[in-house]
């Protein structure tokens, strides 16, 4: 069985960097309510200085979530730090992540300080957070681009003021795995009391190779993995979650280690993540990508059927992709719903079983079958939206080879009917000038994407919209069997957040 590696996951601080991602309070405890069945050791639950929505972000996970330590991020500063405790001091275990760049590029250019200054900022930073715990983790970000010889005094300083985890961040992707095993091993052989802490690993993936470089890390002594579900992340992202605990388990004969990852979830919160934050997972993702179990020539299909592992190395339940992907249809009634929110993941009420259940009627009534994605859809666009101030009545769109494409919208707006018509340069621009209109909103549009939810021509379309109005950005979604109707729900979706952010940062 080997060592256990700890899976520390920061979707909801490094992964809600990327650009886009934002997610609000109630989504990020939604995602931290899925990292804890799948079971990880640690959720960084965010940066509580950057944001008041981050404070509340982590507070509010800190309170909810039991089975994993909870960890806040602050810079090696006694104000960020403070800002951090005050949000995690309610977790039943929680940590302090306190970091600081020691490459020279970072002091010379960013920090402005000397190496001796950093070190005297590393003592003090730990020495705070360890005031209000025992579990206190300390990163040297930009370590792979760092002297070796000071990264090892930076860590030695650090140990000795009370960190118990020392991250060694990949920050810029720029490392290749056999230099990164050399720089873990020389930590391992230079710092006099590394043996008190555990190594963590934090790997960005610019050239591609975060995971590898992780697992290199890992075989080279270190004992931690921070990974993102999907691999969301600054830039080019981090390293994905899914990859590192399935190479783990998958290729046990060569790698002696073992995670504690219910990987039957891994497909469900991955599918959560992409939804909420609207990062369309790539069809050929490892693990988690449509394409990642389809077997497409005929060579391959044929050994499948004689024999699975002739071409797969994992099943598709292992990482929970349900067994078959054509399930329920018009006949389908409510009990069957039921079981299939239950294999998906979703935990309901029974109102919201009601109301999701209607919308399955008028759907199956649409299409002869509808697929898990389907339902995932459906569940997300009627149960978990935020409250609305925009509600969609009634939406007619005329386009053609001669006709001006025109909307008539009618909409409710705090609860008032109201309607107007527009012409645009195609049907969803007529249709979201409409809507810009009746709002009156100041967003811009940002972002816009279209994807078939299933195969078919009467496939449910799901449309992501973003939109960004004072630096504030927001992503909604909207699905429909018809794209116009999918575009209209995806745009009143992102400016109600909009407008429930508003709210929230005026303290309503
Ligand atoms: O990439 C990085 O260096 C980080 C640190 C804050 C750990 O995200
Ligand atoms: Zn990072």
């Amino acid at each position: 069985m080997g060592e256990k590696i700890v899976i520390f996951d920061t979707t909801l601080r490094d992964g809600e960097q990327s650009p886009g991602a934002s997610m609000n309070v109630e989504e990020k405890l939604r995602v931290a309510k899925q990292l804890e069945k799948l079971n990880v050791d640690v959720i960084e639950a965010g940066f509580p200085m950057a944001s008041d929505g981050d404070f509340e972000a982590v507070e509010a996970i800190s309170k909810a979530i039991e089975g994993c330590e909870i960890a806040a991020l602050a810079r090696a500063d006694i104000t960020d730090i403070d800002r951090a405790w005050g949000a995690v001091r309610y977790a039943k275990r929680p940590r302090i992540h306190t970091f600081i760049a020691t490459s020279d590029i970072h002091l010379r250019h960013k920090l402005k300080k000397t190496r001796e200054q950093v070190l005297e900022d590393v003592v003090r930073a730990v020495s705070h957070a360890k005031g209000y715990t025992e579990n206190v983790e300390f990163s040297t970000e930009d370590a792979t681009r760092s002297d070796l010889e000071y990264l090892c005094r930076v860590i030695e300083v650090a140990i000795e003021a009370g960190a118990t985890t020392i991250n060694i961040p990949d920050t810029v992707g720029y490392t290749i795995p056999s230099e990164f095993s050399r720089i873990i091993r020389t930590i391992k052989e230079r710092v006099p009391n590394i043996d008190k802490a555990t190594i963590s690993v934090h790997c960005h993936n610019d050239l591609g190779l975060a995971v590898a470089n992780s697992l290199a890390a890992i075989e080279s002594g270190a004992r931690q993995a921070e990974c993102t579900i999907n691999g969301i992340g600054e830039r080019a992202g981090n390293a994905s979650l899914e990859e590192i605990v399935m190479t783990i388990r998958v290729r046990k004969d060569l790698l002696d280690f073992y995670t504690d990852i219910h990987t039957e979830q891994i497909f469900p919160v991955s599918r959560l993540v992409s939804t909420i934050t609207g990062m369309v997972v790539q069809p050929n993702k490892a693990v988690v990508g449509t394409n990642a179990f389809a077997h497409e020539a005929g060579i391959h299909q044929d050994g499948i059927l004689k024999e699975k592992t002739t071409y797969e190395i994992m099943t598709p339940e292992s990482v929970g992709i349900p067994k078959s992907s054509l399930v329920l249809g018009k006949h389908s009634g409510r009990h069957a719903f039921r079981e299939k929110l239950g294999e998906l993941g979703y935990e309901l009420s029974s109102a919201e079983l009601d109301v999701a259940f209607k919308r399955f009627k008028k759907v199956a009534d649409q299409k002869k079958v509808v697929y898990d994605e389907d339902i995932m859809t459906i569940v997300e666009d009627e149960i978990f939206r935020v409250p609305d101030k925009y509600k969609l009545i009634n939406i007619n769109v005329q386009s053609g080879t001669v006709t001006i494409p025109t909307a008539t919208v009618q909409m409710e707006v705090d609860g008032k009917l109201v309607q107007d018509a527009g012409f645009g340069d195609g049907p969803v621009d007529a249709a979201l000038k409409t809507i810009q209109h009746i709002t009156n909103s100041k967003s811009r549009l940002v972002r816009f994407a279209v994807a078939a939810i299933t195969g078919g021509t009467d496939a449910q379309g799901e449309v992501t919209v973003g939109i960004e109005e004072d630096g504030q950005t927001t992503i909604g979604q909207g699905a429909s069997t018809d794209i116009i109707i999918a575009s209209a729900k995806a745009y009143i979706n992102a400016l109600n957040k909009l407008e429930y952010r508003k709210k929230r940062l005026q303290g309503l």
